[in-house]
């Protein structure tokens, strides 16, 4: 019999079938929570530190007090991982308010609610990682603070459906000036007269951990990068390329059913992608 998945809630490991929260949660009335999503690899985490940081951080933005010092949560994700059959997996972090009759305004402090629950990393088909990724370009329909990395994904549910309608991987959001911005869950890079650039961390993009990887990879590879607002029209875009814990970066060659460049993955997107993966590959060897 396969072993049953297991689920962290109301401070204990259950199996996911009888994992429940409250129907008075305010994550489920308002979506009024953070969350985190953190790669494992064959039981070593991927930047733990810098996922559990960026969740007190999101924490913090909407006062929620962190559930847990940060040394328990580390070792409850930990226990996650260890309770769950995948070699490498995807752990979800997500923490509310906490439960209370419905009402806007929080009245009292509450007990803020933390679950974890793991899933198998994906991995991208080796087709995808030949042709590259695809995508398409929405203009920006969230709120005004995507550095909070909250649990109201609507939008981004939206666009991922609308990608997926439309055939290809992602959806990337642009603002109002034709900027691109970052996907419905990534990162996105161009490399313009070959130079790596990315939106500049601002309210409109969340700080990708993954994205950070790149940055300093490029750097260590002797690649120039510019956090600066960019559009896919520039003069001298050879290459774009996306970014996330559960993707590492991948080049992405089509947007808007034009190719980017030469429409196959480019130089720089696959050194950035084998030096990442090399890191993976060390992780799963410590
Ligand atoms: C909107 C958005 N941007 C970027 C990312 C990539 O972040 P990370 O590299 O930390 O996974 C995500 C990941 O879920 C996301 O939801």
């Amino acid at each position: 019999m396969t072993q049953p998945l297991q689920a962290y809630v109301n401070d204990a490991f259950v199996p996911i079938a009888q994992a429940y929260v409250h129907i008075e949660d305010r994550g489920f009335q308002f979506a009024d929570g953070v969350y985190e999503v953190v790669a494992c690899f064959n039981g070593t985490y991927l930047d733990l530190k810098p996922h559990l940081q960026r969740l007190a951080r999101s924490c913090a933005a909407i006062d929620i007090p962190l559930p847990k010092p940060m040394a328990e949560l580390e070792a409850l994700v930990q226990q996650a991982y260890e309770n769950n059959p995948f070699e490498d997996a995807m752990v979800y972090i997500q923490v509310t308010r906490g439960v209370a009759p419905r009402s806007h305004v929080v009245k009292q402090a509450l007990i803020p609610t933390l679950i974890i629950t793991v899933r198998e990393l994906p991995q991208p088909s080796d087709e995808k990682i030949q042709t590259g990724m695809s995508g398409i370009t929405l203009d920006d329909i969230r709120w005004k603070h995507c550095e909070i990395k909250s649990i109201a994904l609507l939008a981004s549910v939206m666009g991922k459906q609308e990608a997926v309608r439309q055939g290809v991987d992602e959806a990337f959001w642009l603002d109002g000036q034709g900027h691109v911005l970052e996907g419905c869950a990534t990162n996105i890079f161009a490399v313009i007269d070959d130079v790596l650039v990315t939106h500049p961390l601002d309210h409109q993009v969340l700080g990708g951990i993954t994205r950070d990887m790149v940055i300093v990879a490029a750097k260590a590879l002797g690649i120039k990068v510019e956090e600066r607002k960019w559009r896919l029209d520039e003069q001298g875009l050879s290459e774009c390329m996306m970014s996330s814990t559960t993707n590492a970066v991948i080049p992405v060659c089509y947007m808007n059913k034009q190719a980017v460049g030469e429409g196959k993955p480019g130089e720089i997107g696959l050194k950035l992608r084998a030096h990442l993966l090399g890191q993976l590959q060390a992780l799963r060897e410590s």
